[in-house]
């Protein structure tokens, strides 16, 4: 831990002023490298109030992404092995790709207060509103690439556990790769792969979630809403982020090893997509009918009116209910 990560945990850790004083005894640094790094914090945007004989006190945190925030209160082991905190960057994804192509380790995250072009599925643009969480995870799983369905299942299963865990919402699972509470999204995924005929060389999972949004354009109000909207308080995004971390973390070390029918059961369970009425888009072509099941690779399973099931592995669905 950096010592401008110590001392922002004393500050918070304290009741009221600490003393430069104190401060540098307790982490054994000097009284100018204290002041040094209050000075960086303040620069980081953290408002630290200072007086002169009683120390300094802590009296806000800004909400952007802090590298250290994040992984000092993150127990991982694969997923964000590596974290990369950006400003600024086109599209995490797009990030991720270039880092994969030099040969970057499975389990990197790149995360971005903004992306400039920012991508949703079937070419759309996904806008990078502040307050919300964008990132990419890389994995290199040994997988076939059939089962890239299943991983992004997998990655949703786990957004949904983080928002369960951190905000007690019920977050379900719009198959293939959005999480919504109620009849509205939260969170869009995107997954990306470079695969040879028989392997996957690298997935680019990138998870885009809706956090402390006030408000949505027009065009959108009426499907999209955001965990603020939901509970009606600001969320710490850097304290759900280890969350999420966490979560990616349990489920995906466990389902790159392999995933048991008990596994896919509890991913059915926070499937809103089941049992109701859908409609595929796929090839221009609409298929409708029941959505009956998921099989072990994240399939959809569409029991038509006349009884014949079909197995759905991508497409554009629209669930009767839902948005
Ligand atoms: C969708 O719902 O269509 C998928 C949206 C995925 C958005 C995320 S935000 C982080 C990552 N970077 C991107 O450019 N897209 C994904």
């Amino acid at each position: 831990m950096t010592v401008k990560s110590k001392i922002l945990l004393q500050l918070k850790k304290a009741d009221g002023y600490i003393s430069g004083e104190q401060l540098s005894s307790a982490l054994g640094v000097t009284r100018s490298a204290v002041w040094k790094n209050i000075k960086a914090l303040k620069a980081d945007g953290y408002e630290i109030d200072s007086v002169r004989n009683r120390g300094y006190r802590l009296l806000s945190i800004p909400d952007l992404l802090n590298k250290d925030e994040i992984m000092n209160n993150t127990k991982t082991g694969l997923v964000g092995k590596r974290l990369v905190v950006l400003d600024s960057v086109d599209s995490t994804n797009e990030e991720i790709k270039r880092l994969a192509a030099k040969g970057e380790e499975s389990g990197t995250i790149v995360a971005a207060e903004r992306q400039t072009a920012g991508k949703g599925r079937f070419g759309r643009v996904w806008t990078s509103e502040n307050g919300g969480l964008y990132f990419t995870l890389l994995l290199r799983p040994e997988l076939p690439p059939n089962d890239i369905s299943s991983i992004t299942l997998a990655a949703g299963y786990a957004v949904c556990l983080a928002v369960r865990e951190y905000t007690g919402l019920e977050a379900m699972i719009k198959w293939p790769n959005d999480i919504i509470i109620g009849s509205k999204k939260i969170c869009g995924i995107l997954t990306e792969m470079a695969a040879q005929s028989d392997r996957i060389d690298y997935v680019a999972i990138g998870i885009g979630i809706n956090i402390n949004h006030e408000s949505f354009p027009d065009e959108i109000v009426h499907k999209a809403t955001s965990l603020f909207l939901e509970t009606g308080s600001k969320l710490d995004r850097n304290k759900f982020f280890s969350i999420v971390i966490e979560c990616l973390d349990r489920v995906l070390e466990k389902f790159l090893v392999s995933l048991s029918t008990e596994d896919i059961k509890l991913f059915k369970k926070m499937c809103a997509t089941l049992d109701r009425r859908v409609t595929i888009r796929k090839n221009g072509a609409d298929i409708s009918g029941i959505a009956s099941d998921i099989t072990t690779s994240g399939e959809l399973i569409v029991t038509k009116e006349d009884g014949e099931k079909i197995t759905v592995n991508s497409g554009e669905v629209t669930v009767q209910g839902i948005y």
